[in-house]
């Protein structure tokens, strides 16, 4: 949350550019808020912060300790209404990590959710936000690393129990003009297990994330979406066939690329959640399910070579620091031909232990992908999954040119990386045209399209330690992504696991699409409902610390400037 400088003496000014927030004369009364409760049927959800029962006067010791336990899981905060995964963005306002007597508040939280089952209870909501100027969210599981999936005084928009499937056989697109065969219509809050259950008894045919508690239809396909079937199909976006929403001006549509709202198609596919219209489902190619090999694979630095000066020897038979590192870099270097054959790689490593898991190769025979893969040595040692609310994320995508022709320099910014404390997820994979197909019309950031590997950053999460926190952010910035972009400027860096504080994002996170995505968002969401930070036109708005968020007012009248 940026910090601001509120300029005295013209208030007034800016109360009329901002949203109206809690406590304001403007907020709604209770029974205001009541009526429109009954307008959609008594879908109105109220917030309770997931972390209630751990402050003071709700404490609940033994709900309060299965809480501290599951916080890092996907679960508890894709069922809530209110709560989400990234710790930054939750503020310390409500959690498992404070004192007890720390009163919990909604803090950064939306104020309430519309529980959405019906187009109109979508109009009715932007209606009713429009009238009294409130912030509004689009929000699905909450699994956003930027935040876009909360607001302090906001009304949600919260699409997780939209939750019909239905196959089609044989789908046909706009009379056929692009494409006719198995398709999967998906409501906005069908999550990847779901889908993959769906699609075929738990194989997926289907593009979806690795983490299968993603909502498909929400931020996940709309910002892009890599996925384990990425090298064979391309990404989810290119899937796209119909999405049917609600715009920002309360209208039901359904956008394909042929019919009369192609210009939302074409942004929805891969130009970000949040930002156009609200999704009510999704449709998306289906493939056939094949065979899927896997393949796991680590190795790390031997306790022998560790700097650290304790005795501990924990038996790893591991390498030496500088095979260590040599050995990353003959990773990235095999990566052509694995992502080539159809493989999905996806590799994390700190500066002492190496893990490729999984190697995923949808119709390679395992032996296959073991050949590709034959200038390592296993070593056995494991870094755990993927953890929620645990890290802070930035990233940068790495073109195949800087692999072929600047492979040290690569390896030599990675390790400058993991050695400052940081982490590697490193998703090695093919989606150029010639995978896509070449035939696809959509807002996917070009740079997709020569990327050899998605680099994703992490800096470990660390509770009460504010100052801290703002450090690795700064560095994350300033130093981390910054050696990686050097490498491949005219790259850009993934929608959906980006650092929030990218500089230049329109074009980092956008490229070239951004001015034509700021024009389908005029047309379709002419008043500006929706807003993300670095969703596109988020840069015409300003959060201040309290959270509340306001436009900023164009030159001469400035009101806001930034700290
Ligand atoms: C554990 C984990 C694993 C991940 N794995 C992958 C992966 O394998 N591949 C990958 O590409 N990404 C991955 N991601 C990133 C993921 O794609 C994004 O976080 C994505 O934004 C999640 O979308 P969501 O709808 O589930 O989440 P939310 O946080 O609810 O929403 C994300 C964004 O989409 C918008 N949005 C949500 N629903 C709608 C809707 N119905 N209509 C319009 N806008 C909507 C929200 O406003 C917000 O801007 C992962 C993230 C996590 C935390
Ligand atoms: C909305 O109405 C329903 C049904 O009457 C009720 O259960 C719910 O608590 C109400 N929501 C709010 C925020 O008052
Ligand atoms: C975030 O926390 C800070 C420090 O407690 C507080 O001043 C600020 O108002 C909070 N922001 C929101 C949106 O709640
Ligand atoms: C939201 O609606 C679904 C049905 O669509 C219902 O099962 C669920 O209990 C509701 N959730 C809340 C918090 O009201
Ligand atoms: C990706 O794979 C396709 C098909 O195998 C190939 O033609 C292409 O050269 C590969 N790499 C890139 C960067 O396009
Ligand atoms: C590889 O790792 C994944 C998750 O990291 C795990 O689910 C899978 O069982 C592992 N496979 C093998 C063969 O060890
Ligand atoms: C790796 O980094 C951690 C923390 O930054 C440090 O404690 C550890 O000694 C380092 N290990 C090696 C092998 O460099």
């Amino acid at each position: 949350m940026k910090s601001l400088l509120f300029l005295a003496g013209l208030a007034t000014a800016a109360a009329t550019s901002c949203r109206c927030f809690p406590g304001d004369a403007c907020w709604p009364s209770v029974d205001t808020w009541n009526q429109f409760n009954r307008s959609i049927d008594g879908r109105l959800v109220a917030t309770v912060p997931l972390g209630l029962p751990c402050h003071d006067p709700h404490y609940d010791e033994e709900l309060c300790a299965q809480l501290r336990e599951d916080w890092t899981l996907p679960e508890p905060h894709y069922e809530s209404s209110s709560s989400i995964m990234a710790p930054f963005f939750a503020n310390d306002s409500c959690d498992p990590f404070h004192a007890v007597e720390k009163p919990c508040t909604l803090g950064n939280y939306i104020s309430y959710a519309v529980n959405i089952s019906h187009p109109t209870h979508v109009s009715k909501a932007l209606h009713f936000a429009q009238t009294h100027n409130i912030r509004l969210v689009i929000r699905n599981t909450g699994h956003d690393f930027n935040g876009k999936s909360t607001g302090a005084g906001a009304l949600g928009l919260w699409t997780h129990n939209l939750k019909d499937i239905k196959i089609h056989h044989a789908y046909h697109d706009d009379d056929d003009a692009f494409y006719s065969g198995p398709a999967i219509t998906m409501g906005a809050g069908v999550q990847g297990f779901k889908a993959y259950a769906a699609a075929d008894d738990g194989v997926p045919g289907l593009v979806g994330g690795e983490c299968p508690s993603v909502g498909i239809a929400g931020g996940y396909t709309q910002g892009g979406g890599h996925s384990a079937l990425s090298s064979r199909y391309g990404l989810a976006a290119d899937q796209a066939l119909a999405w049917e929403v609600v715009d920002g001006q309360g209208r039901h549509i359904v956008a394909t690329r042929g019919n009369e709202h192609a210009d939302l198609y074409w942004a929805l596919s891969g130009g970000g959640g949040g930002t156009y219209a609200v999704v009510l489902s999704l449709t998306a190619k289906l493939y056939p399910s094949t065979p899927v090999s896997g393949l796991n694979l680590t190795f790390s630095v031997s306790s022998a070579n560790d700097d650290d000066d304790d005795d501990d020897d924990d038996g790893d038979d591991g390498v030496d620091r500088e095979v260590f590192f040599e050995a990353i870099g003959l990773f990235q270097k095999v990566q052509p031909a694995l992502v080539d054959a159809g493989a999905m790689a996806i590799s994390t490593f700190t500066n002492s232990s190496f893990v490729l898991s999984p190697l995923t190769g949808p119709n390679i025979p395992v032996a296959e992908l073991e050949r590709l893969l034959e200038p390592f040595t296993t070593g056995l040692d494991d870094l755990g999954s993927v953890e929620v609310a645990s890290v802070q994320y930035g990233g940068w995508m790495i073109p195949r040119s800087v692999v072929a022709s600047n492979n040290d320099a690569l390896t030599a910014a990675y390790r400058y990386i993991v050695e400052a404390g940081a982490t590697v997820i490193n998703v090695g994979l093919n989606v150029s045209r010639a995978v896509v197909g070449g035939d696809v019309e959509n807002a996917v950031l070009p740079a997709w399209r020569e990327t050899l590997i998605h680099t994703t950053l992490a800096t470990p999460w660390v509770w009460n330690a504010p100052r801290e926190m703002r450090e690795s952010q700064r560095r994350m910035t300033e130093e981390f992504v910054p050696r990686l972009r050097q490498l491949a400027p005219e790259s850009g860096a993934y929608l959906n696991e980006a650092d929030f504080r990218q500089p230049g994002f329109q074009r980092a996170i956008y490229g070239g699409n951004y001015e034509r995505l700021r024009a389908v968002k005029a047309v379709y969401d002419p008043a500006d409902p929706f807003y993300g930070l670095t969703a596109v036109g988020s840069d015409e708005w300003v959060e201040r610390a309290d959270g509340r968020l306001c436009r900023v007012v164009a030159e001469g009248k400035d009101v806001l400037r930034e700290l």
